[in-house]
C-alpha cells in the first residue's frame, strides 16, 4: 500500500505581477484547490500573508483529510518586512503521562502498532494554538477570527467535493478507519447497520480475516466529486471561531477529546490540553553561496541538518556536476550519511536537550565532517559515528507559504505524522489525532516509522516535543531580498529533498517548479542503503554507484516509482517574476498545487 503522508505542504504568494497573470494579486499552491482561494480571497480582501496562511491553514483542516491539521502540530519559519527572521514552534508535547518505555511491549521490543495506531500515539496537538498566535501576533488586524475562519466552517457544515486522492486514501485506510467510531462515521462510504454488523462479526471472530476482506471489499467506494459534510468538525471550528483557545483546549471540545482518551487507554488528560503553548524559537540561519538559509531548529532537525549538509556541499563545484549522475549521487549520499548520523545523536526538543547548534551549523565542522568521507568510494554507516560536541553550549509536514507585496514571507510545516494520523477521530469532534509519538526514539537505536534510529536526546518524556524532519525555509538574497520559501512533507524526506532543490535552485539555476520536477534521490544513514524515484538514476548510474560500494533500495522504486521522495512546495522571485511551484508527487489530481 502506497504510503501517504500526513504533511501537507500549501504556497501562498502575494505580488503585484506573476508568471501566469500580470494583475494578480496573489498565488496559492496548496493540496486543495479550496483552501488555495480561501487564502487568495483574504489577500484580496487587504489581509496580509500571516491572515492569509491562518485561513488557508483552518480550511486545510477540512478540504485536506489526510493531513487536515487541528489535531496535529507544526512549525512556521517568517521573515517580516522589517527583516525580523522568527520561528514559532506548535509541534506536540509528550502528555504528563508518557514515559520512555510506553511502546515497548512485553520482550521490551518497540510495538510499531501500539506506537502508530492506538491512542497512546498522539502528542498534545499544538497546531490551533500555533494558528491563533500567529494570528493574533502578525496578522494585519484588518479581519475578526470569525471571518477568517468563516471559509473553513462553510466547507465543514455545507460539504465539499473530494478529489481523486481523498477518494483513494479513504478507501485504502478503511479496514483501519473501521477499528474507530469517529473515523467510521467519517470516511466509510455510506455508513450504515450492515457495515457496523460485519465489523462487528470480525471483532467477535464470527468472521475470517479472508471473509472480512472480501465484506471490506463490497462496501461502496468513494468517488472524486462525492460530497464529504463534517458537521461535529463544523461545530469544533465554531466553538474555536468563538472562544479562541479556549474553544479547543478548553470546554466542549476539551471534554470530547478526554472523553475519547478515557475510553481508548489514551494518556492525553484535561491539564495537558490547558497547559499546552507553542513557543517562539531562534530560527537556525545559514548562508549557502551567499544566500541567507533560514530554517527550523529544534525540536526539529530539518534547518539543521539543511543548512549542515549545504555547508558540505558548498565545497564542491557542483555547477558543472551533471544532476544525478555517478559524481553528484555519490557526494550527496556522502553528505546525507553525515548528516543524519549527527540526527540521531545530538538533536532533540530544546527545552530538554542540549542541541549543539552553533557547531552542526558551522563552515569549520563541515569541512571536518567531510574529512571522513572519499570520493572514491562510498563509506559504510557503521563507520560513521555522529561528531563529537566541542562545547556544551546549549541552545538550541503540510507546507505552506506566503510572500506578501510587503516583503514578509511565512511559511508553515504541519503534520499528523502519517497520513490520517492514528486514523482516530475524536468522536463528536470530527478531528483526527495524530501519531507523532512515533517521531520520539522509543527505544535507543530502533528505526520508527521513517526508519529514523535516535538515542537519549530524543527519548520520549513527559511534556517533551518528539523530533520532527519538518524544513519550512526561507532563502533571502546577497541584497536582503526574500527569494524563496519552500517547505515538504514526508517525513526523513524532507530534509534531502529541501536540500536536492535548494541545489536545482541556486546550483543548477533552475526554477523553483523545474527544480522540485528534478528525480531525487534519498539516504540517511540508516538503513545504510540509496532509496531513489523513478527516472532518477540510469541503470549505468546504479552499476557505477554500485562500483562505489553504494547500496540500493531497489524494492519498488525504479521499476513503478512506488517511492515518492517528499512532496514539495513552494514560491520563487526570479527574474522579477513570482513563480510559485508544486509537487505532483503523492497525487492523483492534476490541478492540485497552483490555484491561482
Ligand atoms: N512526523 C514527521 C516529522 O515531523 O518529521
Amino acid at each position: 500500500m502506497r504510503i501517504h503522508y500526513t504533511i501537507l505542504t500549501i504556497t501562498i504568494l502575494l505580488f503585484t505581477s506573476c508568471n501566469q497573470s500580470s494583475n494578480t494579486q496573489g498565488g496559492v499552491s496548496s493540496t486543495s484547490s479550496l483552501a488555495s482561494q480561501i487564502g487568495i480571497d483574504i489577500l484580496k480582501q487587504g489581509g496580509n500573508a500571516f491572515d492569509a496562511i491562518v485561513a488557508t491553514g483552518f480550511t486545510l483542516a477540512v478540504t485536506s483529510p489526510s493531513n487536515g491539521n487541528l489535531g496535529g502540530g507544526g512549525f512556521l519559519v517568517a521573515y517580516t518586512e522589517d527583516g525580523e527572521a522568527i520561528s514559532l514552534d506548535f509541534r506536540e508535547k509528550a502528555p504528563a503521562l508518557s514515559y520512555e518505555t510506553m511502546f515497548l511491549d512485553e520482550n521490551q521490543e518497540y510495538s510499531r502498532d501500539l506506537a502508530l495506531n492506538s491512542h497512546k500515539s498522539s502528542g498534545v496537538p499544538g497546531t490551533v494554538n500555533g494558528l491563533l498566535k500567529i494570528f493574533n501576533d502578525y496578522g494585519s488586524g484588518n479581519f475578526t477570527l470569525k471571518e477568517i475562519m468563516a471559509p473553513a466552517i462553510h466547507y465543514a457544515e455545507n460539504g465539499h467535493y473530494i478529489n481523486a486522492t481523498d477518494a483513494k486514501g479513504f478507501d485504502s485506510y478503511k479496514a483501519l478507519f473501521l477499528t474507530d467510531a469517529g473515523s467510521t462515521k467519517i470516511f466509510v462510504k455510506d455508513i450504515n447497520d450492515a457495515i457496523i454488523n460485519i465489523q462487528k462479526a470480525f471483532k467477535n471472530g464470527d468472521l475470517s480475516e479472508e471473509d472480512y476482506a472480501k465484506e471490506l471489499a463490497s462496501i461502496d467506494e468513494w468517488k472524486p466529486g462525492d460530497l464529504l459534510v463534517q458537521k461535529d468538525l463544523a461545530d469544533t471550528l465554531k466553538r474555536i471561531a468563538q472562544y479562541g483557545k479556549a474553544g479547543f483546549y478548553e470546554g466542549e471540545t476539551a471534554e470530547l477529546i478526554i472523553e475519547e482518551m478515557n475510553a481508548n487507554d489514551g494518556f492525553i488528560t484535561k491539564e495537558d490540553l490547558f497547559n499546552y503553548d507553542s513557543v517562539y524559537r531562534n530560527p537556525v540561519v545559514g548562508t549557502y553561496r551567499g544566500n541567507k538559509v533560514i530554517s527550523m531548529g529544534p525540536p526539529s532537525s530539518g534547518g539543521a541538518l539543511l543548512i549542515q549538509m549545504l555547508n558540505m556541499i558548498e565545497n564542491f563545484e557542483i555547477k558543472s556536476m551533471e544532476r544525478n549522475s555517478t559524481e553528484f549521487v555519490h557526494l550527496l549520499t556522502e553528505v546525507q550519511r553525515l548528516a543524519y548520523a549527527d540526527r540521531a545523536i545530538h538533536l532533540g526538543d530544546p527545552d530538554f536537550w542540549p542541541n549543539p547548534i552553533p557547531m552542526l551549523t558551522s563552515k569549520e565542522y563541515a569541512k571536518e565532517r567531510l574529512a571522513l568521507i572519499s570520493m572514491n568510494s562510498a563509506t559504510r554507516s557503521t563507520k560513521i559515528a555522529a561528531g563529537k560536541t566541542l562545547s556544551k553550549e546549549s541552545i538550541e509536514t503540510t507546507h505552506y507559504s506566503v510572500i506578501d507585496n510587503q516583503g514578509n514571507v511565512a511559511g508553515i510545516t504541519t503534520t499528523l505524522n502519517l497520513s490520517y494520523g492514528s486514523k482516530k477521530i475524536v468522536d463528536g469532534a470530527g478531528f483526527l489525532l495524530n501519531n507523532e509519538m512515533d517521531d520520539f526514539s522509543s527505544k535507543p537505536g530502533t528505526a520508527n516509522a521513517f526508519g529514523l534510529i535516535g538515542y537519549e536526546a530524543n527519548a520520549i518524556q513527559p511534556f517533551k516535543r518528539p523530533l520532527s524532519s519538518m524544513s519550512p525555509t526561507v532563502i533571502i538574497d546577497n541584497e536582503g531580498n526574500p527569494i524563496v520559501t519552500i517547505g515538504a512533507a514526508g517525513g526523513s524526506r524532507i530534509i534531502t529533498g529541501v536540500l536536492q532543490t535548494i541545489i536545482s535552485i541556486v546550483d543548477h539555476g533552475l526554477n523553483i517548479q523545474e527544480a522540485i520536477n528534478v528525480p531525487r534521490t534519498h539516504s540517511q544513514w540508516l538503513p545504510d542503503n540509496v532509496r531513489y524515484e523513478k527516472d532518477a538514476l540510469t541503470q549505468q548510474t546504479i552499476s557505477e554507484l554500485e562500483a562505489l560500494n553504494h547500496i540500493f533500495e531497489h524494492n519498488g522504486t525504479a521499476e513503478n516509482g512506488t517511492y515518492t521522495l517528499a512532496q514539495i512546495h513552494g514560491v520563487h522571485l526570479k527574474n522579477n517574476k513570482f513563480i510559485t511551484g508544486f509537487d505532483k508527487r503523492g497525487t492523483y489530481d492534476e490541478n492540485e498545487g497552483i490555484t491561482y
